[in-house]
């Protein structure tokens, strides 16, 4: 092989290796399925590029797609019962960032929170998901991979309302005797090393899943439920854009991932819990009248 011949052959794979790295930056479609106003909030991580927003205003039935740089990591919840008070703070009752503005710019979630958590283009290439209910629930929350080229591309998210189904001693209600807005972690709720994988209790080994955790768990089977819940909660895809919804139709679900394959062994809705859950429907996400006031 000429000296030529070899520079554009090395020319060539750098052409192409550089192609395959550079693949499309991957997509966030933001869909607010709930009757209210959601206000998505995006918080990165530490030494990850920035996204173009990292809060707005979603109404019900809209959508917003963002663009994802490679290699992101980071998570977005739902804010609720969020508005812009007279002094021109604004602030939400459930998932608040602190910024006192629409942004979260760099503010995390208040929990309880339902948290979609991702790491794109991790080891081996795959990006990582999960829904977490680590930090509490507030709204139902469904991820859905599209176009994956490897990886199982499994739904993953909790779709039960759980806000009026939520154990008394966890529940965050709003106000005097209003409804049920969100679902507290019993580690939040009893700050217990034990519920909190803290301290004696801070490895796979020592830390167990309790009554609360459990809760949730069987609520939401693919969910994070406590912090060592890994092995049945991460889920992994390469090249995929992602569907993140609030408050997905639960019953219209299967049909929605049924041509899908994905080897996930949980079921992504528990039709039990979800009866129970149906029975307690006042809760701020289904009937609240006043979540967009100001
Ligand atoms: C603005 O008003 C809200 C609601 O009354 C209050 O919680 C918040 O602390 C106020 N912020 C400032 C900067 O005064
Ligand atoms: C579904 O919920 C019931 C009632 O809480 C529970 O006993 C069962 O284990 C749950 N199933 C799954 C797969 O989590």
């Amino acid at each position: 092989m000429d000296h030529h011949r070899l520079l554009s052959v090395a020319f060539l794979s750098f052409l192409s290796l550089s192609f395959i790295s550079e693949s499309e930056p991957a997509t966030f479609k933001i869909v607010n399925k709930c009757r209210r106003t959601v206000w998505p909030g995006l918080l990165s991580g530490a030494n990850t590029p920035q996204l173009p927003t990292t809060g707005f205003e979603l109404r019900s039935g809209k959508s917003r797609t963002i663009t994802i740089p490679k290699s992101w990591s980071g998570r977005i919840w739902g804010r609720t019962l969020c508005a812009q008070y007279s002094n021109q703070t604004f602030s939400c009752i459930t998932g608040d960032c602190g910024s006192g503005k629409l942004e979260c710019a760099g503010g995390g979630a208040a929990p309880p929170a339902t948290l979609a958590e991702f790491t794109l283009n991790g080891a081996g290439g795959l990006d990582f998901y999960d829904v977490s209910l680590v930090d509490g629930y507030n709204l139902p929350m469904l991820v859905l991979p599209k176009g994956g080229k490897g990886g199982g591309c499994g739904a993953t998210g909790c779709l039960v309302d759980l806000n009026g189904a939520c154990p008394r001693e966890l529940r965050v209600a709003r106000g005097n005797g209003g409804g049920s807005v969100a679902c507290r972690s019993a580690c939040e709720a009893f700050a217990d090393p034990r519920y909190c994988c803290s301290e004696a209790y801070a490895t796979p080994d020592t830390c167990s899943p309790s009554v609360y955790s459990e809760f949730f768990k069987h609520a939401c089977p693919r969910s994070y439920s406590y912090a060592y819940d890994d092995k049945t909660s991460t889920y992994t895809c390469a090249s995929a854009d992602y569907d993140i919804i609030f408050c997905p139709p639960p019953y219209t679900s299967q049909k929605l991932l049924g041509s899908r394959k994905d080897g996930a062994s949980l079921p992504l809705v528990n039709k039990t819990m979800m009866y129970i859950a149906s029975r307690h429907s006042n809760s701020a996400t289904a009937s609240d009248s006043s979540a967009n006031s100001s």
